[in-house]
């Protein structure tokens, strides 16, 4: 699909289908929407007078034009609500909205008018990666009844705005959205096809299409790095484990020298709990354990192709999580990279163990700040639903840039406190540490276990375990994987840049 920007009227746009934002309280006698009313022989006033349409948020109003002075055939309305809390998140979701809309009508080629002028730049962006997100399907493997619709292009029209702005904006967004498309593909394989070795492979692709340096470290090398934590998780499975690792290297340097910002991820290709094996119902879902190393390459694929001006280390130590007579069994002890000693009290609180050899990895190729990402406990879910994901660590200007990098492209998350207090539920009688602190505050605690391996590192931690798959679908997104964090990490990391 093609994307493009525009800064024409939208008389003069050249798509079959035009969709328009419309706030609540607009009339059609006026400005844009008077025009629109004009082109389309006094059908929105229509609607408006009649009520079925007010511009609310999630309304819609879908019309055939044969207006002689516009190139558009179909015009679709899309209600936003107020004005004022007309945001990036909704900016987004009108992208997402319209695509699937007008894709669903078999429109081709389309035009988004989506009225905010403030930053032509960013909202062109925005709507873009909207759109692209919103054609996203996760039914590959469906042979019969598939959506086999497709978008030729989408065009983002800001009415007198800078065409180059608007230009850069939208490609901008296509760079964004097809990687956290990409992010989203690979969180949505079940468990047979994305095993750590095909995670590698793809992970390999990647950087090979874009320009990353990679590698991938095998069991062996893992065993001469002491990497017993994570080891400790691969040992029931018979597919290898591998700790991808991926760089970017900007040609162009900004910033202090030896500054490194590492993104880790967690990879568990399928989490049955182990020997402490999940019960049968949703386990099916456990594929998308491995979505927080899927973001950490989404995200790299990304600024491989934005360039900034700072270097990232992406590492993913991929495993899978299964019972057998090889498995680690609860009460045995585990040997991190750093010799730590850990007693594994649960074998379903793993991702915490392959994280702890990532980190301590991450800081050993000289990270001086760590995003780690993880879907590591169901407890988020509780605290925070499918709205918000958490974030926690022990740098506070960290956490907060990350958390104001997603207010600015419409991802929310919210803070969880991590009191040294924490750090007791997780105290050991055996060994340093235990793996799991009890029924009280699991993402907290899952947490302070992460801590114990970032140390002094400047550190923030995502628990996207609730907020990484959709259910039900939206208007503007399919159910399934949501590729959360992608575009806040891009975000973030060019802010970094300056
Ligand atoms: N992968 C799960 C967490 C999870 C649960 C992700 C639901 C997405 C949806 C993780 O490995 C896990 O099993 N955590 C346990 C920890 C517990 C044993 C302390 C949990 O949350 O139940
Ligand atoms: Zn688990
Ligand atoms: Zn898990």
């Amino acid at each position: 699909m093609d994307v493009f920007g525009s800064s024409q009227s939208v008389n003069e746009v050249n798509a079959e289908g035009l969709a328009v934002a419309v706030f609540k309280d607009e009339r059609a006698d006026s400005g844009l929407l008077k025009t629109l009313d004009t082109a389309s022989g006094g059908m929105i006033s229509d609607v408006m007078k009649s009520e079925e349409f007010a511009g609310k948020e999630g309304e819609t109003a879908y019309f055939h034009l044969s207006a002689k002075n516009m190139k558009a055939r179909r015009l679709l309305l899309v209600g936003c609500g107020d004005r004022d809390s007309y945001k990036s998140a909704q900016v987004t979701q009108l992208g997402g909205t319209v695509a699937r809309f007008l894709r669903s009508k078999n429109v081709k080629t389309i035009a988004i008018v989506p009225r905010a002028n403030d930053d032509a730049e960013r909202v062109a962006q925005m709507v873009v990666v909207g759109s692209i997100m919103g054609l996203f399907e996760p039914d590959k493997y469906r042979t019969k009844d598939k959506e086999k619709r497709e978008l030729k292009s989408v065009t983002v029209v800001i009415d007198g705005a800078d065409k180059k702005a608007v230009q850069r904006g939208a490609e901008r967004g296509r760079i964004i959205g097809e990687s956290i498309n990409f992010t989203r593909d690979m969180a949505n394989e079940p468990g047979a096809y994305m095993t750590p070795t095909i995670m590698a492979d793809r992970a390999k692709q990647v950087a090979k299409e874009f320009g990353l340096s990679f590698d991938a470290l095998d069991q062996k090398q893992m065993e001469k790095l002491g990497m017993g934590s994570l080891l400790g998780v691969a040992r029931g499975s018979d597919e290898p484990p591998k700790l991808i690792v991926l760089k970017y290297q900007p040609s162009r340097f900004r910033g202090k020298k030896d500054e490194l910002l590492a993104l880790v991820g967690k990879g568990v290709t399928f989490d049955s709990g182990g020997i402490s094996l999940k019960p049968g119902e949703n386990m099916e879902l456990m594929k998308y354990d491995m979505t927080g190393a899927a973001t950490v390459i989404g995200t790299m694929r990304a600024i491989a192709q934005l360039k900034p001006s700072i270097p990232v280390l992406g590492v993913a130590p991929c495993t899978e999580n299964l019972p057998s007579g090889k498995a680690t069994k609860p009460g045995d002890i585990l040997k991190a990279m750093t010799g730590k000693t850990i007693e594994v009290i649960n074998t379903d609180a793993e991702g915490r163990l392959i994280l702890a050899d990532a980190i301590a990895y991450a800081k050993k190729l000289g990270a001086t700040r760590i995003i780690d990402m993880a879907t590591l406990t169901g407890a988020v879910s509780i605290a925070l639903g499918d709205v918000n994901t958490a974030i926690l660590g022990t740098d506070q200007e960290l956490i907060d840039e990350v958390i104001a990098s997603g207010v600015e492209v419409g991802e929310k998350f919210w803070q969880l406190p991590l009191d040294a207090e924490y750090t007791k539920q997780i105290k050991s009688d055996i060994a340093d540490i235990k793996n799991i602190g009890g029924k009280k505050a699991g993402t907290i605690t899952a947490a302070a276990f992460l801590k114990e391996f970032s140390e002094e590192t400047p550190w923030a931690h995502l628990d996207i375990a609730g907020t990484a798959w959709g259910d039900p679908a939206t208007p503007y997104r399919a159910k399934g994987p949501t590729g959360v964090a992608v575009r806040t990490l891009i975000e973030f990391i060019e802010r970094s840049a300056g």
